[in-house]
């Protein structure tokens, strides 16, 4: 029987595998480098898909005020024992595909406007179209507020050649196939997994959002399968980071990375 959310089996490992990885804390540190030049003290923010609730923690302990979300009721069990001191932390279910349905019943639509969202390391790949989201936050973000997203991008560079070299071909390509199913134990219920262009997300949001800044995350850094390989030899992970320090800034880039960060403004 299918029951569990599909990301509730990655919940109880998920920050040893990604969080507390070398790689993964040098890219969540260019995420919280954004939150931080765009969200302040006092500030009341939406977080989408938090996962284990680092961010929000992080955030928190800036005295920024967050309402941390996921469907995950394991994922959202870990992020509110990592927040359970945070009394500006508030953890609730929203399913990004129910966004007009009851099944988000705990969700306060808040008392305030949010002074921005944010959604780190791909939430939004869950979902397989992004108008009816941007249309959620118009009425939920004050005019000039950002929305910063991380998301899974179409043309990653690593995953064609490290799982083409590998001859794992169904993985090498799955991104080119636009969308892909994600299961990770017979117990989950199945998601589809999509990957948008920049283009595809900038029109979704036009109606109510600009597009103001976008970067590339893991350019030379690879996939999180990839992270043990590649932390386990230091020169060529010190190699990799000096590199993407050097280009990860370069926004043409943006779509040849694992992920890419793009910050909206709300028009
Ligand atoms: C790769 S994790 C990223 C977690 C976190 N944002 C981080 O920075 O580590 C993707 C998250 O998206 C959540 N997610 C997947 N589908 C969702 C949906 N329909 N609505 C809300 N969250 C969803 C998953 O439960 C998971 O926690």
């Amino acid at each position: 029987m299918t029951t569990n959310h599909a990301f509730d089996p990655l919940a109880a490992t998920y920050d040893a595998a990604f969080t507390d990885t070398i790689i993964g804390r040098y890219l969540r540190d260019q995420v919280q480098a954004r939150l931080a030049q765009h969200f302040n003290a006092g500030d009341h923010v939406l977080e989408l898909g938090c996962g284990t609730g680092e961010d929000a923690l992080w955030l928190a302990q800036r005295g920024v005020r967050v309402i941390a979300t996921d469907a995950s009721p394991r994922m959202l069990a870990v992020a509110q024992a990592k927040c359970a001191a945070q009394p500006t932390v508030r953890v609730e279910p929203l399913d990004l595909q129910q966004l007009s349905s009851d099944s988000n019943p705990n969700f306060s639509l808040s008392t305030s406007p949010f002074d921005g969202v944010y959604s780190s390391f791909g939430p939004l790949n869950c979902l397989t179209e992004w108008r009816e989201l941007a249309e959620w936050l118009a009425q939920r973000v004050k005019p000039g507020g950002i929305i910063g997203l991380g998301v899974m991008s179409p043309f990653c560079l690593w995953e064609p050649l490290w799982h083409g070299l590998h001859g794992t071909l169904r993985i090498a390509t799955r991104r080119w196939r636009r969308s892909t199913r994600f299961q990770p134990d017979d117990n989950a219920t199945p998601i589809t997994v999509t990957y948008p262009t920049l283009r595809r997300l900038n029109r979704d949001f036009a109606p109510h959002f600009r597009p103001v800044y976008v970067r590339p995350l893991g350019l030379f850094l690879p996939p999180s399968d990839v992270f043990g390989v590649i932390e386990k030899r230091p020169r060529l992970l010190r190699l990799l980071l000096s590199l993407e320090q050097r280009f990860g800034h370069v926004r043409q880039l943006a779509l040849l990375a694992d992920h890419y960060w793009v910050e909206y403004q709300k028009t």
